[in-house]
């Protein structure tokens, strides 16, 4: 890890701010990322999605339904409760009091699914964003759901940060409260070769001022574990009990070593996150390993292929930081040092996840 100094100055470096070349101008977003992140959620459709995400949604169950010690009497908060089904696993597990803070449209709908499971005389709906809640309580834990792709899109966890801050009791626990993220690398000829090389030739013209933007956009997809040809490395812890939101503009070095001769193709972001205050251990991957989620993982072509023999080592750093405009975005660098049997590449690219 970097001290936040050298953090400081590798994020400077690799994410100026202001007009970051290369990457697209702002000016084709009339609507704020907010206007679009709320309305999103209004609709049942996303809830659908997450509530399907069999690995996210019995995750938060087991870790709460199945530690009732930790909640039996105790005051909770659900930030961004979307339709209360966390709310509802915290008040079946005992808790005497849950506020569910949620400020898009789909509260009218949890509010009815409380009252249809017997919880309104526990579960507190509250409609308003979290920073505008007016409540003079201190709670016992704090639940939440705020992870986006590369666990930071969409940035909730500073909602949720602000809620620790201004209403968990010292002793007060969050759940979840630890999260990593990881990096590693694959290859991707086939997928690369669609995505980003195709417009180096589209029915005979040269189209290739779109695969310099494309290269710029992370893909959201899921990685077949097949295609991971180098170590994995946790790259930035995140303890919810702690981190502040300053810190969540980071910059931090990354090693990953070849485990077979191969191409490179793309760096594959992933995160893991952990409930520690269970009795036993309640945790979930998103990475290419395991059950996929609906969080899929996060592909960062690189600008080429690099041939890598077996225990070869990519170094770099990667940055990130909320876009400043629309702070929902991640503008997100990723700087490499590579020195191989077969070529020598140092570059500095750059991408926005929106
Ligand atoms: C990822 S969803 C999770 C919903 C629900 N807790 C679940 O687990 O199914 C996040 C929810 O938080 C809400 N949200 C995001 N930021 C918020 C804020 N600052 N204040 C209140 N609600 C917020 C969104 O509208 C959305 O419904």
């Amino acid at each position: 890890m970097f001290t936040r100094d050298e953090s400081d100055a590798a994020l400077a470096r690799l994410l100026p701010k202001g007009v970051i070349p290369g990457v697209v101008a702002d000016a084709d977003f009339d609507m704020t990322s907010s206007d679009y992140y709320f309305n999103s959620y209004a609709h049942f459709g996303i809830h659908e999605e997450m509530l399907k995400d069999e690995v996210r949604t019995k995750s938060y169950m087991r870790a709460i339904m199945d530690n009732p010690h930790l909640f039996e009497g105790k005051t909770v908060m659900d930030v961004g409760s979307g339709t209360g089904v966390l709310s509802i696993f915290a008040a079946k597990a005992g808790a005497k009091k849950v506020y569910a803070i949620e400020c898009s449209k789909i509260v009218d709908q949890a509010r009815n699914i409380i009252a249809a499971n017997g919880f309104a005389d526990v579960i507190e709906v509250i409609e308003s964003k979290v920073e505008e809640v007016d409540l003079d309580v201190k709670v016992d834990v704090i639940i939440s759901e705020w992870m986006g792709y590369f666990l930071f899109f969409e940035s909730m966890l500073d909602s949720v940060l602000f809620a620790r801050d201004k209403w968990l009791k010292p002793d007060g626990l969050m759940f979840p409260d630890k999260c990593t993220l990881y990096l590693c690398a694959i290859e991707d000829a086939q997928y690369k070769s669609e995505k980003i090389d195709f417009w180096d030739n589209v029915y005979g013209l040269n189209m290739s001022c779109i695969k310099n933007v494309a290269l710029t956009e992370p893909l959201v997809d899921t990685v077949d574990p097949e295609q991971v040809i180098t170590t994995v490395e946790a790259v930035f812890p995140v303890n919810m009990a702690t981190i502040k939101v300053e810190e969540l503009s980071f910059a931090v070095p990354f090693r990953i070593r070849a485990a077979r001769a191969d191409y490179l193709h793309a760096l594959v972001a992933f995160f893991d996150v952990e409930f520690s205050h269970c009795l036993k251990k309640v945790a979930f991957s998103t990475g290419p390993n395991v059950r996929s989620t609906h969080w899929k993982q996060t592909v960062l072509y690189i600008d080429r292929a690099l041939p890598m023999e077996q225990g070869e080592v990519l170094e770099g750093i990667l940055a990130c930081r909320p876009n400043k405009k629309n702070h929902r975005d991640l503008d997100i660098a990723v700087e490499y040092k590579f020195e191989g049997k077969h070529v020598n590449a140092e570059r500095l690219l750059r991408y926005r996840l929106r």
